[in-house]
């Protein structure tokens, strides 16, 4: 999603910023622009689509100007165009914007009753031309700045340059993240530690409501009520290398190759080596006298977490609820005295998944967090983390996040379920053993990539495509399905396959692929005759089952991929990695923007 970078430098900001603006295309954006102060003036490059618009029109018209912030859009209010591309400007100041102004209207309206004229159709316009009437007011830029933002509503990270003074640059933020880099001599405003990491390794983290005056050599933070406060400044772990691709024809065909070894280094963070035995690092709460754990997510960390809940509940046998965020941290739900809340998410930044943990902080509960990006605000705000060690992940489709998180729900269900003794140590070492085993299943799973990518061709070609599973692997079929949505703009909708004669198998003809997953498990019977339902409807089934379930089904379906045959707790894991092969391939078959789709954004910071 949206991105931002500034910077009060030494040397020509344009082409340093364009630099941290590629660092932040993975978030997800559809236009980029830039914005800096030259001789008393604030000068505008901005493009639609993507940052190569913007890089070629900076070549062929250079920028000057030492200080200036940069912004990749994702359009929320007004279309992805070159006029509603950020920064948005008055003739005394410019400003980039993540997230929304909820009460932009009623400002504008007054605004606009004042004489003032808007350029565009974005929310974030209001700002400058807010600030802009305080300045003509006779207050100075920092003092206007602080007016203005008391009267703004809504979730927002800002960064703001100003002709009055060109050596100041604010940055303010409420609900979503802003750091402050510094420099040599320079100092920068970020969206995220990754744009900044080639620059500095020295951060601090703007807590919610502050904002901060920021000059060559120095910065100033306030927090909500103005007052000056001192914030910790860190040493970021966060690389400044540049990711690459490493020979893979694109980001997300990269990230599902590397999961036996991110997987492998997930578990390796909870399983002993000697012993066997899955353990969780030390947590400042109880959780195994936890009433309930309530998870909530988005997207697909939920699906991770939908499993999660199969598990839980029959591994630990704890009482697990779950939600997606954005319908969660509005519908009050009571949560019970010592409750768990437990947060998935790859980035860390989410900003739904971030309100709801806010709520159930305030509602007494214990929060932990799983999450892929250290140092991102979920992680600091959470009581625990368990990381999933996936590395960055780029493409906007998650998979290799997703995989790890299985990996920790895993193991967490286990460590639980001997916390709370309700496994006896024969089972416990089996399901200890069946996870170190998935990072070689999953080498095994990656074999049937040329079949997966033949068979993509089938799939390329519908209009409407079904996913259907049973049990831990009915959320793996709503992850295929979003895979599927997400990249190659295939309708696709994924169901528990027992659900299915209660309405979906009405569009089951000829046309309609169903992949169907069956691993061998408590449900497999009763899968098969979903399959068979299917089948008597002339339905296309495609089959990822193991031996068994080919065996079983191989004369009735029309195309079936085997999969080794494991201890049925861990086929999750492994089921996802054909849904995600097909998706990728079906993307490349359309001939998509696979690790940039359409619209999608990595990092979703907005409501
Ligand atoms: C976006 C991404 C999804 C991701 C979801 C949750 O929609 O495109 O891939 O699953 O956000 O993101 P999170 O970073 O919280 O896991």
């Amino acid at each position: 999603m949206c991105g931002i970078i500034g910077i009060i430098g030494n040397n020509d900001a344009a082409p340093r910023l364009v630099e941290g603006l590629r660092r932040l295309e993975y978030r997800g954006y559809d236009s980029a622009g830039v914005a800096t102060l030259v001789s008393g003036r604030i000068e505008r490059c901005r493009a639609e689509g993507k940052l190569i618009n913007l890089d070629h029109k900076l070549q062929l018209a250079p920028q000057a100007g030492t200080v200036g912030i940069g912004h990749t859009r994702w359009a929320t209010h007004g279309g992805p165009t070159e006029n509603n591309a950020h920064p948005h400007a008055t003739d005394r100041c410019a400003v980039v914007h993540n997230g929304i102004i909820e009460n932009y209207q009623r400002l504008k309206t007054e605004l606009e009753a004042e004489g003032r004229v808007f350029a565009t159709e974005t929310d974030t316009e209001i700002i400058v031309h807010l600030v802009t009437h305080y300045l003509e007011s006779g207050l100075a830029p920092v003092a206007a700045t602080a007016k203005a933002l008391k009267r703004l509503e809504g979730a927002f990270a800002l960064a703001l340059i100003f002709t009055d003074d060109p050596d100041l640059m604010i940055g303010a933020r409420r609900g979503t993240p802003l750091a402050l880099g510094y420099g040599d001599g320079e100092m920068y405003l970020a969206s995220d530690a990754f744009a900044l990491a080639p620059l500095t390794s020295r951060l601090c983290y703007l807590e919610d409501g502050d904002w901060v005056e920021v000059r060559h050599t120095s910065a100033v933070v306030h927090d909500a009520n103005d007052a000056v406060v001192t914030r910790t400044v860190r040493q970021t772990a966060v690389s400044g290398a540049l990711i690459g691709k490493d020979g893979y024809r694109h980001f997300m065909l990269k990230e599902i190759y590397e999961q036996p070894q991110v997987i492998g280094d997930t578990l390796s963070a909870f399983i002993h080596p000697s012993t066997g035995h899955i353990s969780l690092p030390d947590l400042p709460f109880d959780l195994a006298s936890a009433p309930r754990i309530t998870i909530v997510a988005c997207g697909t960390a939920y699906y991770a977490g939908l499993v999660g809940k199969y598990w839980l509940e029959q591994i630990a046998r704890i009482p697990v609820e779950i939600d997606i965020a954005s319908e969660f941290r509005y519908r009050e739900a009571p949560l019970p005295a010592g409750g768990v809340a437990l947060f998935i998410s790859q980035s860390g930044e989410t900003l739904d998944t971030l309100e709801a943990l806010r709520y159930c902080k305030r509602q007494g509960q214990h929060i932990l967090a799983i999450v892929n990006a250290p140092e991102s605000t979920i992680a600091r705000e959470a009581d625990a983390v368990l990381y999933t060690l996936a590395g960055p992940e780029i493409g906007v489709a998650s998979t290799k996040a997703f995989t790890t998180q299985l990996t920790t729900l895993a193991c967490l269900a286990v460590a639980l379920a001997r916390s709370r003794n309700v496994i006896d140590q024969a089972r416990e070492a089996a399901l200890a053993a069946a996870l170190r085993e998935v990072p070689a299943r999953a080498v095994e799973v990656l074999n049937h990539d040329e079949r997966l990518r033949a068979l993509a061709h089938e799939v390329a070609e519908a209009r409407d495509v079904l996913y259907l599973g049973r049990g831990a692997c009915y959320p793996l079929a709503l992850e295929g399905a979003l895979k599927l949505k997400e990249i190659s703009y295939i309708h696709a909708e994924g169901y528990a396959a027992g659900e299915l004669k209660h309405g979906p198998i009405a569009l089951v003809d000829e046309s309609v692929p169903v992949i169907v997953l069956v691993p061998s498990d408590n449900l497999f019977e009763k899968a098969v005759s979903n399959v068979q339902e299917v089948c008597a409807r002339s339905g296309k089934v495609l089959l990822i089952a193991d031996a068994k379930g080919v065996e079983r089904l191989k004369d009735r379906v029309r195309w079936s991929v085997e999969l080794p045959t494991v201890d049925p707790f861990v086929a999750p894991i492994l089921y996802a990695i054909p849904v995600q092969l097909l998706a990728y391939h079906t993307a490349v078959l359309k001939g998509t923007d696979v690790d940039q789709p359409r619209t999608l954004a990595k990092s979703v910071t907005v409501e």
